[in-house]
């Protein structure tokens, strides 16, 4: 099977470049000007082509959870977010914290018609198993604070030991916790992947003390919305780590520009209404499908480039979590693309949505920038007519 994607507009600091994109067998296989032959085509119509959004950092909650979402939900709603391969967090029912676990969740992602890998969940007593997995899994997720699932670890020897036995360690650790995990990290020179940086004071740490194995992510909640949106919102915007300041929020783009923030990750984490119209509520807001429309929109304002967009969530994703043939638009790699009509303008509305919990803190916002047309593995899986269910691929962890 060939496909071309014609008049394909490419991310160049210079001017503009438009080619055509042959891809056979699900790969990457010439970027040209020539007009080749192909078995179905597409016409890109001079809209921009990129690499398949990578998330690094989604909750799809299978198993134990599925009521708030699964795999195939989860997985339409990134692809209608022009999101191509996604990174599952292990905090479900029960916990991924031993192979025999992560075999089984493996199999439940089969349904999935994004891409997927699998974060790994250190424990209080799982070395063995972190040791057993570590070349099949993106990260050792690590919980130094208290999050849904119950997974928090503070015993200081424990979390030592976890450092020295993983490839890399994945945080969600909040203010002092940060510096913390820093410190892990210089000490056993294993990488370390800071989840969700929300504070000006983070930042302030992280300027100084991050090195070429210390890596941020901020998400589009932190990055679009504020603590006034949480008066507004209540429980429709409250999450882990919290809202935060004007002040913390311009400390964050800024953080970006400076390239102290490596990736943008939704943190995907649905909760069902009812569960969340409830005073003493769950943690975490849905983001697949609005992360990279808010990430265009903000491009559209001339608040950051679409090359450093590509950056962030494309190619730093995948060369952190070392993801085979990922986040280029290079010969050879896999042919997960997303074409965006950067004019297109389209409100946010929680009845269109594809999340199986069917809300949004974006709800009624208009954003002007969107995916259109997302291909998995050389597969259209959404267009503007809606999804379509063809199976993805677990992604290869390179060495
Ligand atoms: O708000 C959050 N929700 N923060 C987390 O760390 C976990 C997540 C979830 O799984 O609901
Ligand atoms: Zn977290
Ligand atoms: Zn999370």
């Amino acid at each position: 099977m060939t496909l071309l994607i014609k008049n394909c507009r490419l991310v160049s600091s210079g001017k503009d470049i438009f080619r055509n994109i042959l891809v056979k067998n699900g790969k990457i296989a010439s970027i040209t000007s020539k007009n080749l032959k192909a078995d179905k085509e597409i016409d890109a119509k001079k809209n921009y082509v990129i690499p398949g959004i990578i998330d690094p950092h989604v909750h799809f909650r299978e198993p134990g959870m599925t009521h708030k979402e699964d795999f195939f939900t989860g997985s339409v709603a990134a692809a209608a977010g022009g999101i191509t391969t996604i990174l599952d967090m292990p905090n479900t029912n029960p916990p991924t914290t031993t192979a025999e676990l992560l075999k089984e969740k493996k199999h439940l992602a089969r349904k999935s018609i994004v891409n997927y890998g699998l974060h790994f969940g250190a424990a209080i007593d799982n070395i063995k198993e972190i040791i057993k997995v570590r070349d099949k899994v993106a990260s050792t997720k690590l919980f130094m604070n208290l999050s849904t699932g119950k997974m928090m670890i503070d015993d200081r020897i424990k979390l030592e030991q976890i450092f020295e036995v993983s490839k890399i360690v994945a945080v969600h650790a909040e203010k002092e916790k940060v510096a913390e995990a820093v410190a892990y990290s210089k000490k056993t020179g294993t990488p370390l992947y800071l989840c969700h940086i929300s504070l000006k004071d983070e930042i302030d740490f992280l300027r100084k003390a991050k090195n070429r194995k210390i890596f941020a992510e901020a998400t589009p909640h932190h990055l679009f919305l504020t603590e006034s949106d949480f008066r507004k919102q209540k429980g429709f915007a409250d999450m882990k780590p919290n809202l935060k300041s004007k002040k913390d929020q311009d400390a964050l783009w800024k953080a970006i520009d400076e390239g102290i923030i490596d990736t943008i990750g939704t943190d995907h984490a649905p909760h069902t209404k009812e569960e969340k119209r409830k005073k003493e509520h769950p943690s975490g807001v849905p983001g697949c499908e609005t992360a990279l429309p808010l990430m265009l929109d903000a491009v559209n304002r001339g608040k950051i480039s679409l090359t450093r967009v590509v950056r962030l969530m494309c190619v730093n994703p995948a060369k952190i979590f070392r993801i085979k043939n990922k986040g280029r638009l290079k010969e050879g790699y896999d042919a997960d693309l997303t074409i965006l009509d950067m004019n297109k303008k389209k409100k946010v509305q929680n009845k269109e949505l594809f999340t199986k919990c069917k809300w949004s803190p974006f709800d009624g916002k208009i954003l002007k920038g969107w995916p259109v047309i997302t291909i998995v593995g050389g597969n259209v899986v959404f267009d503007e007519t809606g999804f379509y269910d063809i199976k993805a691929k677990e992604v290869v962890f390179d060495g």
